[in-house]
């Protein structure tokens, strides 16, 4: 089984979460674009979706799916979406496709969050993954400076703006030992509008998809 296929069949497991009449939160990412995918053939059991992101919000309309405000919904019973890294207490790194701002708004605003990717994102500890941060455009400079004194060697990504308007630093050397203080103490230097460690709101399942099959951790 490829990479790919383990994606699609972790994607396919969490179809099980669904039930009748919810609102589905929508990740973003190859992953999330395989449940996207799966999702609609079941599309007619759900009353909406919200998502995480532009591109899944175009995927999800093609398949005639219907697309809802986050403040038109309030709470989500359901979030389903990948990850870069992820460890077994949960705690994950997100951001590699950009959309890490209104994805941990959506697993912030879910009573679940499950999350889904293959086998190979699972490690011992975070941080081998270049952490994304996404950052206000004027304060890009003042943030690197700040990252550099902590050890961190961060990286614009070149030519990407986030669906908010903002950049993303990947910062590489990063030792996560600790994921929710670090969250926190990255999250509170001006100009970082979000950090891609997602530890103080972890996710509640991971379904990985392995070459022995889908492994779920809870
Ligand atoms: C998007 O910003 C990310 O958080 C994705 O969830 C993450 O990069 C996983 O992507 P894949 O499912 O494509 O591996």
């Amino acid at each position: 089984m490829d990479q790919d296929a383990m994606k699609k069949a972790a994607a396919e497991a969490a179809l099980s979460y669904i039930e009748n009449g919810m609102i589905v939160g929508i990740g973003t990412g190859s992953t999330a674009n395989h449940f996207i995918d799966l999702l609609a053939g079941i599309k007619a059991r759900i009353d909406g979706t919200v998502a995480s992101s532009e591109a899944s919000a175009q995927r999800l309309r093609g398949h005639g799916i219907p697309v809802l405000d986050l403040n038109s919904v309030g709470q989500l019973p359901l979030y389903v979406d990948g990850a870069d890294e992820a460890t077994r207490q949960l705690y994950l790194i997100k951001g590699g496709g950009g959309a890490l701002t209104r994805e941990k708004i959506l697993a912030g605003a879910s009573d679940r969050f499950v999350c889904v990717a293959d086998g190979s994102k699972l490690v011992n500890y975070l941080g081998k993954f270049p952490l994304p941060l996404e950052v206000i455009p004027m304060a890009r400079s003042f943030v690197a400076r700040e990252l550099v004194k902590r050890g961190a060697r961060p990286v614009l990504r070149d030519g990407f703006t986030t669906d908010n308007g903002n950049v993303i630093l990947d910062v590489h050397n990063l030792e996560i030992m600790e994921p929710v203080a670090l969250e926190t103490e990255l999250n509170m230097i001006p100009g970082v509008v979000t950090v891609g460690i997602f530890a103080a709101r972890p996710a509640d399942v991971l379904i990985l998809g392995t070459a022995e099959g889908v492994k779920t951790l809870s």
